[in-house]
């Protein structure tokens, strides 16, 4: 028995983005509205402002006839028609994978039709084979906040049961059509991001819900019974794919030394984190959650042959986005709290490089299953000088976050990949904004998407390739 040393041959090294944050062309060949085409970049936003947040049904209907304002993700990066020039930067920078998602209304534009749109399924098939050309793993997510706004609007979005079959026929359609090519399949982008995902996510209106938070559960609910049937599905057609779960991890550790902060801080970690991967990995409502529900009136509907169905089609491996941690306490219940102890970036997240080992021992002890780290970065405003982008800050992060990956490879975590979250600059998903960039490729557009749109290497550009021609031995 040895120790690991280091990263193994054949890790994936790579990035992530989404398609509501990238792609942009949002009423081409066909493509419905999904609930992310209707976020508006307010004229006076300000940087503390956090878009996403659940709208009524009005201010929806209404947005989708605006010709005024600006909205960022109908534009993106023009991902849709640039993709094989991003990928050819990607591929010089040595990536193993990329992790995009589904853009669902374009293949469903309202998401309750019977037939998929041809149109778009050939915008994924031109992408996905010029990733295999180029030896890039696709990664795919099958929903990442593009829902077609019509599910939200008439349906109620997750909350809804019909909406379990509305996915599933999404699914079906793009396994029957990849599964020779795509082997990752993560099911649902941070299923466990309640609050900013109740809209972005479930398809939540607000206004339309009388028990807004036994509904949200509701609306979970329902997503893990998608993911099992999704796992069904795939396991009996095709058996090499391997089908994975996603937290975007919310990590605290006590905020005081008394052992009811340690224990706050367990209860948190549980409900908000190993809640989503105990039900998706383990196929069983752990104790603690049910508990939970009782104890604030949280009445979610279950059918024993719904539970049956949960219980027999776990995932294959985990995965996670980690991007900083906080502090729970016994006041705060499931709240994160800053720690004092921890530098911020310009929007207030925290850096903490220990807290991506400690979440990946977490979950390794805990299910002895692959992990895929599926997003981790530094958003941040770059300058282009004359002499280039000159990101430091960036390559930083990455390098603390890399080098505990790393720590935890040796700890004996079977992680299989790193996608750091946009390689390429794209919309921020919670700001809207394009100025708070995360990418080793910069991208010549403004936060109204003024610009040439031109691609240019950033310092980081180096630094990651490096990275992975050395497989993780330069740092
Ligand atoms: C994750 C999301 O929460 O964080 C991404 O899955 C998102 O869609 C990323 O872009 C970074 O967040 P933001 O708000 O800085 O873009």
């Amino acid at each position: 028995m040895k120790v690991n040393k280091g990263f193994p041959k054949d890790f994936l090294w790579g990035g992530a983005i989404a398609a509501n944050q990238s792609e942009g062309a949002w009423d081409v060949d066909g493509k419905g509205v999904s609930v992310m085409d209707v976020e508006v970049l307010p004229e006076e936003y300000s940087r503390q402002g956090v878009l996403g947040y659940s709208h009524t049904k009005e201010e929806l209907l209404a947005a989708v006839e605006d010709k005024v304002g600006y909205y960022p993700r109908r534009v993106g990066i023009d991902f849709y028609h640039t993709y094989k020039e991003d990928l050819a930067l990607m591929k010089e920078m040595g990536f193993k994978c990329l992790r995009t998602s589904f853009n669902w209304p374009r293949i469903f534009p309202n998401g309750d039709e019977s037939e998929p749109n041809e149109e778009g399924l050939k915008f994924y098939d031109g992408l996905i084979d010029e990733m295999v050309r180029l030896g890039i793993e696709p990664v795919m997510t099958m929903s990442h906040y593009e829902m077609p706004l019509h599910l939200a609007v008439e349906y109620g979005g997750w909350t809804n049961k019909k909406c379990v079959d509305f996915y599933m026929n999404l699914f079906k359609v793009l396994f029957d059509r990849y599964h020779t090519k795509i082997k990752y399949w993560i099911l649902i982008n941070q299923i466990n991001m309640l609050g900013w995902g109740d809209f972005a996510s479930l398809g939540m209106l607000e206004g339309a819900h009388d028990d807004w938070v036994s509904d949200r559960y509701q609306g979970v609910h329902h997503q893990f019974l998608a993911s099992a049937k999704a796992c069904a599905y795939a396991h009996k057609k095709d058996a090499s794919c391997q089908m994975g779960m996603m937290n975007g991890e919310m990590l605290g550790y006590p905020a005081s030394t008394s052992p009811e902060d340690a224990f706050a801080a367990l209860q948190a970690n549980q409900m908000n984190n190993f809640f989503f991967s105990d039900v998706l990995a383990r196929g069983e409502y752990p104790g603690y959650a049910l508990r939970y529900f009782e104890d604030n009136n949280i009445n979610v509907k279950m059918e024993e042959e719904e539970l049956e169905t949960i219980k027999n089609n776990t995932v294959d491996f985990i995965s996670f986005s980690y991007y900083s941690s906080g502090l729970y306490s016994k006041e705060n219940k499931l709240e994160l709290d800053k720690n004092p102890l921890l530098p911020s970036s310009v929007w207030g997240w925290q850096t903490d490089a220990l807290g991506i080992r400690y979440s990946l021992n977490a979950y390794w002890d805990r299910y002895r299953l692959p992990i895929f780290i599926a997003e981790n970065g530094l958003g941040a405003i770059d300058e282009v000088k004359e002499d280039g982008i000159h990101d430091d800050y960036r390559i930083n992060y990455l390098r603390e976050h890399v080098l505990e990956i790393k720590e935890a490879i040796k700890d004996g975590v079977n992680v299989f990949g790193y996608a750091s979250w946009g390689p390429i600059d794209i919309v921020s998903a919670s700001q809207g904004e394009m100025s708070k960039r995360y990418g080793y490729i910069y991208v010549d557009l403004d936060d109204r998407g003024q610009g040439s749109g031109k691609r240019m290497k950033k310092d980081s550009f180096y630094w990651y390739q490096k990275v992975i021609n050395t497989n993780g031995e330069t740092i």
